[in-house]
């Protein structure tokens, strides 16, 4: 079985004209968002507590219900941070997050756990939600039980019903976690949050952790519930082949900000950020012939440390198109074409102007041909 080739990605159905801020699938260009974020900032303090770390710094996005909206990015850029603030594991220090047009804070405790309880986060890390000394069926009870509402009979009729639908055997449901495998463990954690009947779940680097030959099968399960149940995802990767095949649309994120953001195609197929470029450039698993960079642009340094950004173009370190303006202002968030948006002064419609383009060809690295 062809992974890529059963993966009915829920992109084939998008439309290239989508309206900022909204899904790229042509009935999402309606709908309210799922969610809607509006300037997000989330601030840790530095571990010796004298400095604050800027993990998020100002992202605004929605995603439609039954969209998949792609978050890619460097490790440390924000992502994970990004997605916790959705499955609200992590007060906003700055900005909004609003769930199906609603704002949680200032909401009863109670209140604020029956509407988050559909706002789902899955991990990377097949045991981080399961306790190792439950069974399947206690695991998977779980959650029904704390939202309550349901009788023992009902809880059990529901768990099975979803073991089964994550394609798991009723035999399993008396395990305990260590007695399966990492697959099979994902699909629990899948089965886990389908009785919340979610409306967005957070997959964070959800098949990262799998052998490759049962990722295509995971995520093929995903996009069955989403089809199923019109489920939206927030995708978390740093595969950029797999997040460019789930996706709706697509956010580049480089230190706490997004850098572009818009169609998964137009993005994988004609970026205009010169960090989104080099991404793709530098993936070292072989992308589809229509996605391979002519050329590896080479990303020099590490990515900077969010307490102290950069000024101007916090990309500004790394870019090979860097210029004087650059440094001393920090680009505009543009929508260049439709529902496509760009963090960089030189970005137009069709790529970077040609100024920057020309000045920086001298400074590209032709030698690495990472097909
Ligand atoms: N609880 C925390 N306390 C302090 N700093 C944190 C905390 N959580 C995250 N950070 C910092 O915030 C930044 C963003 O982290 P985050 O985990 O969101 O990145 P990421 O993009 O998910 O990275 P990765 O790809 O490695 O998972 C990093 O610099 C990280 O060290
Ligand atoms: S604004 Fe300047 S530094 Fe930032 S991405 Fe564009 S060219 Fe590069
Ligand atoms: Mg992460």
């Amino acid at each position: 079985m062809n992974p890529r080739e059963t993966l009915t990605s829920p992109r084939s159905e998008a439309s290239a004209g989508n309206v900022a801020g909204t899904a790229a699938r042509p009935e999402a260009e309606t709908a309210a968002p799922v969610i809607s974020v509006e300037d997000l900032a989330i601030a840790f303090p530095s571990l010796d507590g004298r400095e604050t770390v800027k993990a998020v710094d100002g992202v605004s996005f929605a995603i439609a219900p039954g969209e998949t909206f792609g978050i890619i990015g460097e490790s440390g850029s924000g992502k994970t941070t990004i997605g916790r603030a959705l499955a609200g594991l992590l007060p906003p220090t700055g900005g909004t997050i609003r769930y199906d047009g609603e704002d949680l804070r200032g909401m009863s405790r109670r209140d604020w756990r029956d509407r988050r309880r559909r706002y789902q986060i899955v991990f990377q890390d097949p045991n981080a939600a399961l306790d190792p000394r439950m069974t399947i069926l206690q695991s998977l009870i779980e959650p029904m039980k704390i939202a309550g509402g349901r009788s023992p009979e009902e809880m059990k009729a529901e768990a099975m019903r979803n073991l089964d639908r994550a394609g798991l055997r009723a035999e399993l449901a008396d395990r305990h976690p260590h007695e399966l495998s990492g697959g099979q463990k994902q699909r629990v954690n899948i089965a886990r949050v389908l009785p919340l009947n979610p409306r967005l779940i957070v997959c964070d680097e959800v098949v990262a952790a799998l052998d490759v030959s049962i990722r295509g099968e995971i995520l093929n399960l995903f996009a069955e519930l989403q089809r199923e149940f019109g489920i939206a995802y927030a995708f978390i990767a740093h595969d950029l082949a797999i997040v460019a095949q789930v996706s709706d649309r697509i956010a580049v994120t480089y230190l706490g900000r997004f850098m572009e953001l818009g169609p998964a195609e137009a993005v994988t197929e004609r970026p205009l950020h010169p960090y989104t470029a080099a991404l793709l450039s530098a993936e070292p698993r072989p992308l589809p012939a229509h996605l391979r960079a002519p050329r590896r642009i080479e990303l020099k340094g590490e990515i900077p440390s969010p307490v102290n950004p950069p000024s101007g173009c916090r990309f500004r370190t790394r870019c090979p198109h860097a210029q004087g303006l650059c440094a001393q202002q920090a680009p505009e968030w543009r929508e260049v074409r439709p529902g496509h948006h760009v963090a960089c002064h030189f970005a137009g419609p069709d790529g970077l102007v040609e100024h920057a383009s020309q000045q920086s060809s001298a400074k590209t690295d032709t030698g690495g041909d990472h097909r």
